[in-house]
């Protein structure tokens, strides 16, 4: 139960790590705070600094997430505790100790703390979420539709992880609640312009 505690502790620590604040500070980009959706995550880094910029955090956040989990795992942390090391990775990148708990939305990271449950779940959301972004051209509506969906993923590949998995898709689905009235709205923005369209 140390090792278990110690391990909560870690991954709050390491989700508190925002890749999006510390590659924008020191590549010279401006704020994702203060930017486009003032998300600082992966999505609202395409627009602030790019590609490349968005995939380094991608990977950052994603890594994040998935270091503790692991560590977690190969230290044989019970399966109850293994799924609150996945949401403390979580909630520290939400609500970050090094960022007054003002953080993102948690969708890399949860894909990051879910990867060690299975590839097979892993590889099923991955597909999920781009799928519904290239069809849409929305990255939140992926994340909305992904963590609707994972529940039920999860209940049907590894059902002792429901609970916990349940527990992210409600965090996720929370922290997009500006994104679904945009998107209800028809405001949000997509990540790429329609072929024919304005906007
Ligand atoms: O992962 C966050 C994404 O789902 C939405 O980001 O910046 O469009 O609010 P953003």
């Amino acid at each position: 139960t140390v090792i278990a505690a110690g391990m909560i502790l870690f991954a709050y620590l390491c989700g508190s790590v925002s890749g999006a604040i510390l590659l924008c500070k020191i590549c010279g980009y401006p704020d994702p705070r203060t930017r486009g959706s003032g998300n600082p995550g992966a999505t609202n880094i395409l627009r602030v600094g790019g590609k490349l910029a968005a995939v380094a955090v991608l990977l950052f956040d994603v890594l994040k997430g998935m270091l503790p989990v692991w560590l977690a795992y190969a230290l044989h942390v019970s399966p109850f505790f293994l799924g609150l090391t996945a949401i403390a990775a979580c909630l520290g990148h939400i609500y970050p100790l090094f960022f007054h708990f003002r953080g993102g939305k948690g969708v890399a990271t949860a894909l990051g703390a879910i990867a060690p449950i299975g590839w097979d779940l892993t590889g099923l959301m991955m597909g999920t979420w781009l799928l519904t972004v290239l069809l849409s051209g929305y990255s939140s509506l992926g994340a909305i539709i992904s963590a609707l969906i994972a529940p039920f993923y999860v209940w049907w590949f590894k059902p002792q992880f429901t609970f916990p998995v349940s527990m992210l898709s409600c965090l996720i689905l929370l922290r997009h609640h500006d994104n679904i009235q945009r998107l209800w709205r028809g405001l949000e923005p997509r990540l790429w312009k329609r072929r024919g369209k304005r906007r």
